[in-house]
């Protein structure tokens, strides 16, 4: 399971596979995860459409980074790729987690990944309509759970689910249903949902963009107050103010991300 970690020598340009040893960043940092050389392309019928073509972003541990794009620039395909939920063209680039390259992993690690190693707020929410605010959050808890490990540990989800929901104000919304709840409401169950198994890097995509600028607002706050935890956040939108509340922002242009800086 466990693989060396990779180096880049200081002064040369990241191989397409990096080396044995330690990845260090350029300015000698670590990074938590990166996209590297990244190429996906769309079938649409009998015609290919090339949405990423070469894109590489690097993560710090501990950053808000915002990739700020045009709609339909590819946003949501780079972040689906750098949560293992699609994967890149075959041999065209490679997502790393702490230097492990998440796709060559097996099935078992490939889906802890998912579950565990990141945590995923969509635009739309994308709660399950028939379970309530509770259950709706303690569902990544529930993966890979036997019957009878579930009930050994019930209390314990249980009592996560309710601090993570109280936190974020919903302590006496437990048993609504998630039609019952207001747009900002609703995204504050998908972050909860999203920590419950305590990722170690948030993947937030256009997490305001159905909201209203005050609601969107309380939902960027409460992104900073994790991050201000200790949270790693990769953030898409297409709304530079939004993009400006993370602490670096990169753009993602005509298949590549640019770094203004
Ligand atoms: N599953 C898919 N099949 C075909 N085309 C897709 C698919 N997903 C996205 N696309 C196309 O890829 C482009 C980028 O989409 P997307 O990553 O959703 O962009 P963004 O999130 O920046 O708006 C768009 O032209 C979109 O229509
Ligand atoms: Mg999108």
């Amino acid at each position: 399971m466990s693989e060396p970690g990779r180096t880049t020598p200081a002064g040369t340009a990241p191989p397409t596979r990096p080396g044995p040893g330690p990845y260090r960043g350029p300015n000698g940092t670590e990074f938590i995860l990166r996209a590297h050389d990244v190429y996906k392309t769309y079938r649409m019928g009998r015609v290919d459409v090339p949405v990423l073509k070469g894109a590489s972003i690097e993560v710090k541990a501990g950053e808000w980074i915002a990739v700020l794009g045009a709609s339909g620039c590819g946003k949501s395909t780079l972040l689906h790729l750098m949560g293992d939920l699609d994967q890149p063209d075959p041999g065209k680039g490679e997502i790393y987690f702490e230097e492990k390259p998440v796709n060559q992993q097996s099935r078992s690690e490939r889906n802890f990944y998912r579950n565990r190693t990141v945590g995923f707020v969509f635009q739309f929410y994308h709660l399950l309509p028939e379970l309530n605010v509770m259950e709706n959050t303690f569902i990544p808890a529930l993966v890979g759970l036997t019957r009878f490990s579930y009930y050994a540990r019930r209390s314990e989800i249980h009592r996560r689910a309710q601090e993570l929901l109280t936190s974020f104000g919903l302590g006496d919304r437990l048993k609504h249903r998630p039609q019952e709840l207001s747009g900002g409401e609703r995204q504050r169950v998908a972050i909860a949902r999203a920590l419950m198994n305590q990722p170690r890097v948030l993947l937030a995509d256009e997490p305001t963009g159905n909201l209203d600028e005050n609601t969107g607002g309380e939902i960027l706050e409460l992104l900073a107050e994790q991050h201000r935890a200790g949270l790693t956040i990769v953030m898409v939108t297409h709304d530079r103010s939004i993009a400006d509340r993370a602490d670096r922002v990169v753009e993602l242009h005509h298949g590549r991300v640019v770094d203004p800086a």
